[in-house]
């Protein structure tokens, strides 16, 4: 989605706009631009397509010279990518803005700026909002903003220049989010964290209809009656190296590698004693111990851990758990209520159907438990339980050591409520607690043999479509994987429960397909070995991802790729997932794909 960067200091201010806005090409974004208050007056600058064509159109057009300014990267939504449609937007004579979100009730907003006679140079939602911001703006802008506020709805971060206030940049949010970086003389505004560690470490949270106002003296913060506001400066615990490549050719490889060191970081602090200690997660034995349902609602990848998580807690510790897409959730009237447990899990903590759906299951009367990556995100600050996952910055937007990270945090979870519920003994939770330690090796391991992978993905280049099979555990894995092989690679791709395959898509199966059967699960094993010969009876070439003491005859398998079976096959989707992963990812590199910031998809996505 969108990202907004602002910048008020002694620097080139568009020199550091276009690097802030490049550690959030990672939110996806299909034009860029920038405007600079240069000696009083502001420039602009915007062009569809990539920061570098923004950059080579300031080769011709002239970079502004001055040190305070806006930048923004849009994911178009009212209307196609265009020079026009790019952010900024100006309102009139005094405003200029750039916008993350949507405004809901643009249309009728519009109309009304219409018929006052202003008119609209482009398709988008957020010409509307600066139009609007101008006419209210009678040279207080705290009190435009705030009237502004009033008149529009939905979810949107907005960074703003009025030009009878040069160098001086406004900022305001509701839902989108928006932190204020706090740097030695100068001060920044970003949608997320990574824009600003180049400069400073320690920044604000601006809270839903707060104001914040960086000029030359500071930055100060209001509310939307002009109130001054005191806030807590926050220190992010991430350095600049986390969200830079250090040498690896993607941000997608770097952060399978950093799988291994992000479980340890997510995994170690919660464990005493040998056995899982969620306490300081405000979770404790009594309080998880007699929920009636479990929900686990997410989406994408994140729903996907959900998958593993029902698996396992239903398994180890006998409750019901219902794992729902949020999207279709919230608008579903879902039974839930007092007594049932909600898990959401995000990485970004601010995507806006997860957001909704646990506002809806808290309405409702159930208790909610947020399992997320990013630090003070929306849905991290409005769970009354939260597990955060440590895997530091995730920039490619396929999303794969966050993934790793959730699904640790699912057995730790699923582990403590069976010890709390005695459905497992303390000793059988002390072994898997033991095994689930002892997977960073394993990964380790893993990734040391990443290019049979890549010799693996090579023969898939020319596929039009495949298939991802598997049973239990490995099916809800077989849906990450082709989740991640469709995403980057652009190659469809299905996962499909094996046993199910004869009910209907077998039919699809024509020689040479190429069919990745996950078959990790020794009570399954028989069951998917037949399933993956139908396949093979049908001329697919099969890629068998297996325990290293399953020995496959002859025929079953074109390529096979082994994991070590140290643990339960309980524990088996996190190796298993790190294959699936480099296989989507070689795939990608050699089609020549954009790897970390595939088409049309945004890293988190903001608005429904
Ligand atoms: C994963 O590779 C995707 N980019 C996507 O499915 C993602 O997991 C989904 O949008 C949820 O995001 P969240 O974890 O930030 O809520």
């Amino acid at each position: 989605m969108c990202g907004i960067v602002g910048y008020v200091g002694r620097r080139s201010c568009a020199e550091v706009l276009i690097d802030a806005l490049s550690k959030l090409e990672y939110r996806g974004y299909d034009s860029a631009g920038i405007a600079v208050f240069e000696q009083g007056q502001i420039r602009m600058r915007k062009s569809k397509g990539r920061l570098a064509d923004l950059s080579e159109q300031m080769k011709h057009t002239g970079i502004p010279q001055g040190n305070a300014g806006i930048g923004h990267t849009r994911w178009a939504t009212h209307g196609e990518p265009s020079d026009l449609n790019s952010h900024p937007h100006r309102g009139g004579r005094y405003v200029t803005l750039v916008h993350n979100g949507i405004i809901e009730n643009f249309r009728e907003l519009k109309q009304r700026l219409t018929e006052a006679g202003r008119s609209f140079v482009s398709d988008t939602d957020t010409e509307v909002a600066a139009q609007l911001l101008d006419q209210n703006y009678a040279g207080d802008p705290l009190a435009a903003i705030a009237k502004t506020m009033e008149q529009i709805r939905g979810s949107f971060a907005l960074g703003i220049l009025f030009s009878d206030f040069p160098d001086t940049v406004y900022a305001v949010r509701r839902e989108s989010p928006l932190i204020v970086g706090a740097g030695e003389g100068e001060s920044f505004i970003a949608s997320d964290v990574p824009a600003i560690l180049k400069y400073t470490k320690n920044y604000y949270l601006l809270e839903h209809d707060e104001i914040a106002v960086l000029d030359r003296n500071g930055i100060r913060f209001f509310d939307m009656q002009s109130n001054p506001l005191e806030k807590q400066l926050m220190t992010a615990d991430w350095d600049m190296d986390a969200a830079e490549k250090q040498g690896y050719e993607h941000f997608m490889l770097k952060e399978i590698h950093e799988q291994p060191e992000a479980i340890r970081r997510t995994v170690l602090p919660r464990v005493a004693n040998g056995l899982p200690d969620l306490s300081e997660c405000g979770i404790t034995k009594e309080n998880i111990r007699d929920f009636r349902n479990i929900y686990i609602v997410a989406c994408g990848t994140a729903m996907h851990a959900g998958m593993v998580g029902k698996n396992v807690i239903e398994k180890l510790a006998g409750v019901p758990v219902i794992v729902d897409i949020a999207s279709e959730f919230r608008y579903r009237s879902p039974l839930i209520g007092a007594g049932d447990l909600i898990i959401i899990i995000s990485q970004s903590g601010e995507t806006a159907d997860s957001l909704a759906a646990m506002r809806l299951a808290k309405q409702l009367g159930a208790k909610t438990l947020a399992v997320v990556n990013a630090k003070g995100s929306s849905i991290a600050r409005e769970a009354d339980m939260l597990i955060y996952t440590h895997a530091g910055p995730e920039i490619a937007v396929a999303s794969t050591k966050a993934y790793m990270v959730q699904i640790a945090v699912m057995y730790l979870f699923a582990f403590e409520l069976a010890l709390s519920r005695g459905t497992i003994t303390e000793e059988t939770c002390r072994r898997l607690t033991a095994q689930l330690l002892e997977m960073p090796a394993v990964i380790t391991e893993i990734l040391a043999r990443k290019d049979a992978l890549k010799e693996i993905a090579g023969s898939l280049l020319k596929a039009e479509s495949l298939l991802y099979i598997g049973r239990g555990l490995d099916y809800a894995l077989s849906m990450e994987g082709s989740l991640k092989l469709k995403e980057i690679s652009y190659i469809h791709s299905e996962a499909y429960a094996a046993g199910e395959l004869k009910h209907g898509t077998i039919s699809l199966i024509y020689p040479g397909m190429p069919v990745i059967a996950v078959d990790t699960q020794k009570a399954l094993h028989e069951k998917t070995v037949s399933n993956i010969k139908e396949v093979k009876a049908r001329g697919a070439v099969t890629i068998l991802v297996c325990g290293d003491s399953y020995q496959p005859e002859a025929d079953i398998a074109d390529h096979c790729f082994r994991l070590p079976e140290t643990a339960d096959d309980q524990l088996m989707p996190m190796p298993a997932v790190v294959p699936l992963q480099l296989i989507a990812y070689y795939t990608a590199v050699l089609r020549g794909n954009d790897v970390d910031k595939p088409r049309n998809l945004a890293k988190s996505v903001t608005v429904e």
